[in-house]
């Protein structure tokens, strides 16, 4: 984890803000920032990623192609802009089996890189075995090495989990996935070893799924279409890199959007932060709750393949209940510990079902969501695959965040917003994952 910023005053203690006011740029993407990197290293030719102030799961998955000799250089300037010049032409030479598992590549907190990098690595020659922390070793892994084992991938894990043992193989064989889980990061791990493998593979999922796999790679001439629930790839298939210029990540601008939208005083202005409808549910929720936000949206451009654009939330709106269940979960899974939040300032009694993937993300979010808000006075009770969640009667509390990113942010944005009282939140430290710059950004906007 990196320090908390230092002269920010920032111990993890929040307490409401008079007002939320100013404009502000964010991190660059975790999920756009992580793909970035490594298709650049699958792609043929030599591409310069920049990412504005990248958080802890992107460098993760630059530092395990740096162990894999896909880096050239990784520069950063005094703003934080950090520039990785990231050589292609399949030079992921994941090191040879010395009677075991290769290069041994630490993916830290990131989900995303361990399950990217198994299929990147499982059509390739060579091996590598996967390690995370403690978080990350608790995650489910059998839903990427199973169906990469039934197109002849030979990657083993442990009891399920990390670590990961990949031993390269080559050709794989094209294969029809029907997955159980509606999960881009699976649907990325075989789509890249797909790439691999000669004919189509395609991969069907039961539910919508952020597709930053699919664009980034057809963007880059790669023969992979996304179509609904259907993901076809052709191979075996190269691409050629293109400089990428990754946008601020939508899931980071939410903690201001709900912030922005339950405080009375609040004028926040978010810009260049990606606009890619899988990832916007967040907007319309917030909307439907009654929420004041306006969206101006560009096209993908030279150096992005995703829509970017700027976000403007006004406070001062009260917010009513809500139900979510279904498809509308997807877009709004990374951001559901916030929009529960929300959910304790608003008039009436809230609901979220069919979200038992939360109970496998960074913590189990559904038991840490419902325990912190009753220890902040809110009405909150679990179910198996969500929760009921209504106003109560905010209270100081101490925080338990458990090492995840996710909720020690929304317990600040709770506290900054009045919904909790002040709080202490154990592992402020922790928002570095995907938002480095969490509480400096924090107290800049405080009035
Ligand atoms: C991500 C996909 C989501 C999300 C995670 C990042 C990605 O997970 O929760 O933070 O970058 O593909 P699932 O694919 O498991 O739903």
């Amino acid at each position: 984890m990196s320090d908390i910023p230092s002269g920010s005053g920032v111990s993890g203690i929040v307490e409401a803000a008079p007002a939320l006011l100013g404009s502000l740029r964010l991190p660059a993407d975790k999920s756009v920032g992580q793909r970035a990197l490594l298709f650049t290293a699958m792609g043929s030719g030599t591409a310069e990623i920049t990412l504005d102030r990248p958080g802890e799961d992107v460098l993760s998955m630059a530092s395990a192609l740096q162990t894999l000799g896909a880096v050239r250089s990784i520069d950063t300037d005094t703003e934080g802009m950090v520039r990785v010049l990231v050589r292609g032409g399949g030079t992921l030479k994941a090191a040879s089996l010395p009677g075991g598992g290769g290069e041994t590549l630490d993916c830290g907190n990131a989900g995303t890189t361990m399950r990217l990098l198994t299929g990147a690595l499982a059509g390739r020659p060579g091996g590598a075995t996967l390690i995370g922390d403690d978080s990350l070793s608790s995650r489910p892994m059998e839903r990427v090495a199973a169906p990469l084992r039934s197109a002849g991938a030979d990657v083993t894990t442990t009891d399920g989990h990390a670590p990961v043992v990949i031993r390269g193989r080559r050709p794989l064989t094209a294969t029809d996935h029907e997955l159980v889980v509606a999960s881009a990061q699976v649907i990325g791990c075989l789509t890249l070893a797909a790439l691999a493998a000669k004919g189509t593979t395609t991969i069907t999922v039961p539910g919508p799924t952020r597709d930053h796999t699919e664009r980034m790679l057809a963007w880059l001439g790669a023969p992979v279409r996304r179509e609904g629930p259907l993901t076809t790839v052709q191979g075996p298939a190269g691409f050629a890199v293109r400089p990428i210029s990754v946008p601020g990540d939508i899931s980071s601008a939410a903690g201001w959007l709900v912030a922005g939208a339950l405080h009375p005083d609040a004028h926040i202005i978010i810009e260049d932060v990606g606009l890619n409808p899988s990832r916007t549910g967040i907007i319309d929720v917030l909307r439907d709750m009654g929420a004041d936000i306006k969206v101006a949206s560009g096209g993908p451009t030279e150096d992005c393949p995703e829509p970017v654009g700027t976000i403007t939330v006004d406070g001062g709106h009260p917010l009513h209940a809500i139900d979510l269940a279904g498809d509308r979960v997807a877009d709004i899974i990374d951001e559901l510990p916030l929009i529960a939040v929300a959910m304790a300032a608003a008039e009436g009694v809230s609901t979220l079902r069919d979200a038992g993937e939360l109970r496998v993300k960074e913590s189990d979010r559904i038991e840490l969501v419902v325990e912190n808000l009753l220890a902040v006075g809110a009405n909150a009770e679990e179910r198996e695959d969500g929760w009921v969640i209504s106003r109560g009667t905010p209270r100081d509390a101490p925080i338990r965040a458990a090492a995840d990113h996710r909720i020690a942010m929304s317990f600040a944005i709770a506290a900054l917003a009045g919904v909790a009282g002040t709080v202490a939140i154990d592992d402020p430290a922790s928002a570095a994952v995907s938002y480095p710059t969490f509480w400096t950004d924090m107290e800049g906007l405080i009035r």
